[in-house]
């Protein structure tokens, strides 16, 4: 005892004992009045919150964000100036998978990063994509069923998914980012991070401009075929996780490098694609990618719950210099996740340590469940506002210029238009052979089961990125399943 703390109950006072229960008589039951007993129990029985309703399973770690380039006449943004340094904390993901599901799966990564700024939290909460399935935020719950379990079944549905992506011609370009190499990397160390919307940077001139953000690894892109995967998790479930907390354990630090495509307010009325849509990217030679600065990831946590599964990002984290834009996609998320972090971590989530700004806090909410941080507003005389006592008062330098729009208020048709072909034609047209191969390979493994009705509409649409890509399609699912037109369904072969 003499040099180990000594066990306490929750209340402070010391345990007598913490192996026997209470009990009337040896071989007898226990008594209620074993307070530490029930204690224990109770406790427990609230061990688990509510998990991510999407991007459950995660691997984070904190960092720093040093900038070396030189941004400044864009944006006012402090964290952004040169030679600034941010603490920050960076959370991967995948989608669709639950709070156990196996790291070495294909799917999306979320690239999730919080910047403690003097300015207070700028969260960028964004995926190892530059683009998104949908477009239209009334969508993405339609979407995320079909990456979940199927009511009936409990079981992923390939049926679902290709029936809603056939139908949604506007995720073609990212299933085609998913079903290719980079949608199965080997850790979260190798590959970039986007934030895929468009920003907007404000200056101190008060000028508006759009911003993509890009993380570019500096370890290189590496991937795992799906043969090589089904290995991997049939020896560990938690390769991101042992890779990502090894490497920093060992002092080797992942890094990736910074970049912003800046695009001049009045051009997104020139550009010949919308530049507010989550499913296109700006071409390279059209806004050419500005180095920023180096994103070092440099320290584990020290309890994977407290700081992880608690982090809670949000797209409605911005800090002056920095905003949003029209994205219909990304103003919805504005409202989605502070929402949610209500609901999973309670009122107060934002003050919990590791989602704490590192800069002075006041407002004049009051109260609420859980409440342990006294007066936000610097004295108990000024609860409301405005007052005669002090309290803190706006801020009117952080007001962002004001937003041009126009158009009249209707539920106008994002699927007519819009080309959904051409992008992911020139993404088509970067594969060498191998990496063509594998996504047909991939794209066909994907389709078990899927009814023939279905994979012929998606057929149709890779046809219009490219006939090669329909056809090498078609040659997989005829390799796979011997599936040709007119089958019934993609249906896996008995093994013989
Ligand atoms: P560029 O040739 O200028 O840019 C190509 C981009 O594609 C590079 O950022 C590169 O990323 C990335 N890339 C290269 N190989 C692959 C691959 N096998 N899988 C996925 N991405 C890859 O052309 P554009 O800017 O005109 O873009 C062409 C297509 O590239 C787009 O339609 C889009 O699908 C994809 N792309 C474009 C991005 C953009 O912001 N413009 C960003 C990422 C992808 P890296 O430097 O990491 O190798
Ligand atoms: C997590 C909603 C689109 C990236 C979440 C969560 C919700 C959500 C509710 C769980 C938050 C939590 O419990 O902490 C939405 C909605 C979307 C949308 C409504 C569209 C309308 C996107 C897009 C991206 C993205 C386009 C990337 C560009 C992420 C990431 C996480 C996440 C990375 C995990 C954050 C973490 O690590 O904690 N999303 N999402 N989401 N989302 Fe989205």
């Amino acid at each position: 005892m003499a040099d180990k703390p000594r066990l306490t109950t929750t209340a402070g006072a010391p345990v007598p004992d913490n192996q026997n229960s209470i009990t009337a008589g040896e071989r007898g039951p226990v008594l209620l009045q074993d307070y530490q007993l029930i204690e224990k129990l109770a406790h427990q029985n609230r061990e688990r919150i509510p998990e991510r309703v999407v991007h459950a399973k995660g691997w984070g770690a904190y960092g720093t964000l040093k900038i070396t380039g030189d941004i400044s006449r864009f944006t006012r943004a402090k964290a952004l100036q040169p030679g600034a340094e941010t603490p920050l904390i960076l959370r991967f993901s995948t989608v669709a998978g639950e709070l156990g599901a196996a790291d070495a799966e294909r799917d999306v990564r979320g690239f999730a990063i919080k910047f403690y700024t003097e300015d207070g939290n700028w969260d960028l909460v964004g995926n190892n994509t530059p683009v998104f399935f949908v477009r239209d935020p009334y969508k993405f719950p339609d979407f995320i069923h079909t990456q979940k379990r199927h009511p009936r079944t409990n079981l992923r549905s390939n049926t679902a998914m290709w029936d809603f992506w056939s139908l949604s011609p506007e995720s073609l370009h990212q299933v085609t980012i998913l079903m290719s190499d980079r949608g199965l990397p080997v850790s979260p160390m190798h590959m970039n991070g986007y934030g895929s919307h468009t920003y907007s940077f404000w200056n101190d001139k008060g000028e508006r401009y759009w911003v993509k953000f890009h993380f570019k690894t500096l370890q290189g892109h590496k991937f795992h075929t799906n043969e090589e995967a089904e290995k991997v998790v049939g020896k560990t479930r938690e390769s991101y996780q042992e890779a990502l907390f090894g490497a920093i354990e060992r002092g080797e630090f992942p890094k990736w490098k910074m970049q912003v495509q800046i695009m001049p307010e009045l051009d997104a009325e020139k550009t010949p694609y919308n530049p507010f849509d989550l499913t296109k990217v700006w071409p390279h030679a059209d806004y050419p990618p500005i180095d920023v600065g180096i994103l070092e990831l440099n320290r584990n946590p020290d309890n994977y719950f407290a700081e992880i599964e608690q982090v809670a990002f949000s797209p409605s984290n911005i800090v002056p210099g920095i905003s949003w834009s029209p994205d219909k996609m990304l103003q919805a998320r504005i409202f989605s996740y502070a929402d949610a972090h209500r609901y999973r971590l309670g009122t107060h989530y934002e003050a919990l340590p590791v989602n704490a700004p590192r800069c002075p806090v006041h407002h004049y909410h009051k109260d609420g469940q859980m409440n342990f941080f006294g007066h936000r507003a610097g004295n108990p005389d000024a609860y409301y506002e405005p007052n005669s006592f002090n309290g803190p008062v706006e801020d009117s330098s952080a007001k962002e210029p004001p937003l041009r729009i126009s158009g009249d208020a209707d539920r106008y048709n994002h699927r007519i238009g819009n080309d959904d072909y051409s992008q992911p034609r020139a993404l088509f047209n970067l594969f060498d052979e191998g990496q063509k191969n594998r996504l047909f390979n991939n794209i066909a493994a994907a389709m078990a089961g899927v009814p023939g009705e279905i994979i012929e509409r998606q057929l149709a649409h890779f046809d219009k990125v490219h006939p090669d890509y329909g056809n090498g399609v078609r040659k997989a699912l005829k390799a796979h399943y011997g599936y040709e037109a007119g089958a019934a369904a993609a249906t896996p072969q008995a093994a013989e």
